[in-house]
């Protein structure tokens, strides 16, 4: 990391889950122990990302949060990329190579964090489509210089758990696997951070098929059941 405060860009963070996450990390700020960042916000059209930028800040002023120490902006995900120390990827599987392809050259050491899940829709059920390195970790490991460090993390929580910065207190299991011990104690410190979930080190990146594989699972068990939301506890 290249400064005090981490420089965390989230991709594609207009998006469902990645609202959440952006909400989340800022709020570690104001914690004694969370991980000091900052947070950009990355979109295909820099306007929406500020956009994107201002209604988060609102949402936790809303929510009763003192923001003077937290800052969060908005880019293109190209100049995001550029800035971070740390990149999450919150966009879907099917846009992972052409995004990765237009910031590679930015990529060099730094962290990647992938909640991504390729899967489809087949009928009325979800099926898991891992393509052919075995799990979308490890295509976009395939994909960035060897100095970048991929971390699989937040595949199984629920989008709108982690924008309930309010209500959900509720602490469910985050598997995380990585290549590289560093950078998953690294990722593993911003989780428990959150404040809804609970890091587990679930080893190497190979072990991210299996994970990313429970997402289309808990979908399908929370149609069929008429539940919401799930989420995966160990204990
Ligand atoms: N939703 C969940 O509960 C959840 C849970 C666990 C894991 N995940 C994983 O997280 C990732 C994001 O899921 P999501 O539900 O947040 O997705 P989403 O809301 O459908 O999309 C996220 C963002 O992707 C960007 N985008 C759309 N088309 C694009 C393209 N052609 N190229 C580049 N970017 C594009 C959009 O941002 P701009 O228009 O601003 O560019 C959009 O806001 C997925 O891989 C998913 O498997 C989701």
């Amino acid at each position: 990391m290249n400064s005090e405060k981490t420089k965390i860009a989230v991709l594609g963070g207009t998006g469902n889950i990645g609202k959440g996450m952006i909400l989340r990390l800022a709020l570690q700020n104001l914690m004694e122990d969370g991980v000091k960042n900052e947070v950009v916000i990355g979109s295909r059209t820099p306007e929406t990302a500020q956009e994107a930028a201002k209604e988060a800040l609102e949402e936790l002023e809303n929510c009763g949060f003192d923001t003077s120490d937290i800052k969060i902006t908005g880019e293109s995900n190209t100049e995001a990329a550029k800035e971070a120390d740390l990149i999450v990827l919150t966009i879907r599987f099917g846009h992972v190579p052409s995004l990765l392809e237009s910031i590679r050259e930015d990529l060099e050491n730094k962290i990647i964090i992938s909640p991504v899940v390729p899967m489809v829709k087949a009928g009325p059920i979800f099926e898991y489509r891992p393509p052919e390195e075995g799990s979308a970790a490890q295509a976009i490991q395939a994909r960035v210089p060897e100095s970048t460090k991929v971390v699989a993390a937040f595949h199984n929580v629920a989008a709108r758990k982690l924008q309930d910065i309010v209500k959900c207190k509720a602490v469910h299991d985050s598997i995380i696997c990585s290549d590289d011990e560093e950078a998953k104690k690294t990722v593993m410190k911003l989780t428990e951070n959150m404040g809804c979930l609970k890091p587990l080190d679930g080893g190497p990146l190979s072990n991210a098929n299996t994970v990313e594989a429970l997402t289309p699972l808990l979908i399908n068990i929370a149609k069929l059941n008429g539940l919401k939301d799930l989420g995966i506890n160990f204990s």
